[in-house]
């Protein structure tokens, strides 16, 4: 069986400037805050290992520059934003969001110590609702216009949880079909029931699954399909149906998607869109449950032995990666033929790694405006009949 080595689990997880996986990331564009959410005062944030401000200037343009000043190196997350830019806090030097010095108080007339710096900035643009920025080399691919971002209907943008892990365990664990049914199972009743059927491809942005379980009577299964989108988003059809709901019929498909936003090695922003939500809003993110050695003692006197993972499905995710350590040894596993998506996954990123390094453009990176339009991936989840299941199986993703 596929065995990954101690050496490509190195390159598949360090996401630092330099390093192979570091640098195919750059190549995407990246969620990285809530476009309602900036205002008139700029977030520290951190993206790929790398410390940066997130701010919208006072002409509402938003811009995502170095965190440090490139005086004293304050931090500027703690400046205020003026018609131009963002000014540090403790100095009062003035940036645009193209990283250019427009300001520095003090220094003589004619001073020309401004124009010999150049203060790290990234470009920034915003779609359905986040923003996206991208630290990669130019120039620049187009932000991809994928349906559920740009296309017209009601979307929600919301962090589904902070893991305290490195980015692809949360990636992996959405070309997962089977870890459903047993880390899931108690709350998502008909996703109890072990698969009967999983079929895992390579796809033109990524890869996909389909799964196909026994329904609620003969001759009716329980279909889904899960699309990994490089460079690493989990789309998901909407699951109204699993509660006797109908799908939102819509020109373009309901679905709920997941980015795995590499804060640095061991941390992770798992952001979500819902295109055509389910009518719940209010989502909050998920407090996982957090394992340490004899934690239940140092809660209690008189201990219950063991763990018990709060019941709600991205507490119930959020916990079990965690779960696998900061970066899980992926030397040590012994995959099964449940785990055929990851080794497509790993194998595809290794393989883009590579490409990136020859000098090309990696799977998913785009810069045809024509193509660009509007691109339509989708996901699916629903009950289907014994001849919509012989089709399922065959159509290729
Ligand atoms: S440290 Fe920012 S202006 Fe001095
Ligand atoms: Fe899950």
């Amino acid at each position: 069986m596929y065995k990954t080595t101690k050496e490509e689990n190195e390159i598949l997880t360090r996401v630092g400037p330099g390093t192979p996986m570091g640098e195919l990331l750059r190549r995407y564009w990246w969620p990285v805050g809530f476009a309602a959410h900036l205002k008139d005062k700029p977030t520290f944030i951190r993206v790929l290992c790398e410390d940066l401000v997130l701010f919208r200037d006072g002409k509402g343009k938003p811009g995502v520059l170095g965190a440090y000043c490139s005086h004293r190196r304050a931090n500027l997350c703690l400046g205020n934003v003026e018609k131009e830019g963002l000014r540090c806090r403790y100095h009062g030097w003035l940036y645009d969001i193209n990283g250019k010095v427009l300001q520095t108080p003090g220094e003589p007339a004619g001073s020309k110590l401004k124009e010999n710096i150049h203060h790290l900035s990234y470009p920034t643009q915003e779609l359905g609702g986040l923003v996206f920025t991208y630290l990669g080399t130019q120039p620049a691919p187009l932000l991809p216009r994928f349906h559920f971002l740009a296309a017209d209907g009601e979307r929600d943008c919301l962090i589904q949880a902070f893991n305290d892990s490195n980015w692809l365990q949360s990636v992996e664990n959405g070309i997962d079909p089977f870890h459903v049914s047993f880390t899931h199972g108690d709350v998502w009743k008909p996703m109890a029931v072990e698969p009967e059927k999983i079929i895992f491809e390579e796809t033109e942005w990524g890869a996909v699954y389909k799964a196909i379980r026994p329904g609620r009577k003969t001759g009716e299964y329980n279909f889904r399909m899960h699309y990994i989108i490089m460079p690493g988003i989990a789309s998901g059809g909407d699951n109204t149906v699993s509660s006797g709901g109908d799908l939102p019929s819509s020109e373009f498909p309901a679905v709920t998607c997941r980015w795995a936003v590499p804060i640095d090695d061991t941390h992770t922003m798992n952001l979500r869109v819902r295109f055509k939500p389910p009518k719940q809003h209010g989502v909050q993110v998920a407090k996982q449950l957090r394992i340490e050695p004899y934690k239940e003692y140092k809660e209690s006197d008189n201990p219950t032995l063991g763990y018990g993972i709060p019941p709600a499905v991205f507490e119930e995710d959020a916990t079990i990666v965690d779960s696998l350590g900061p970066i899980v040894d992926r030397e040590n596993e012994n995959l099964s033929v449940i785990d055929g998506g990851i080794v497509i996954l790993r194998q595809m990123y290794l393989k883009q790694i590579e490409l990136v390094k020859a000098g090309g453009d990696p799977k998913g990176v785009i810069r045809d405006e024509e193509k660009n339009k509007m691109i339509v991936i989708g996901g699916d989840y629903r009950w289907i009949s014994e001849k919509e299941r012989k089709q399922v199986e065959q159509v290729t993703a």
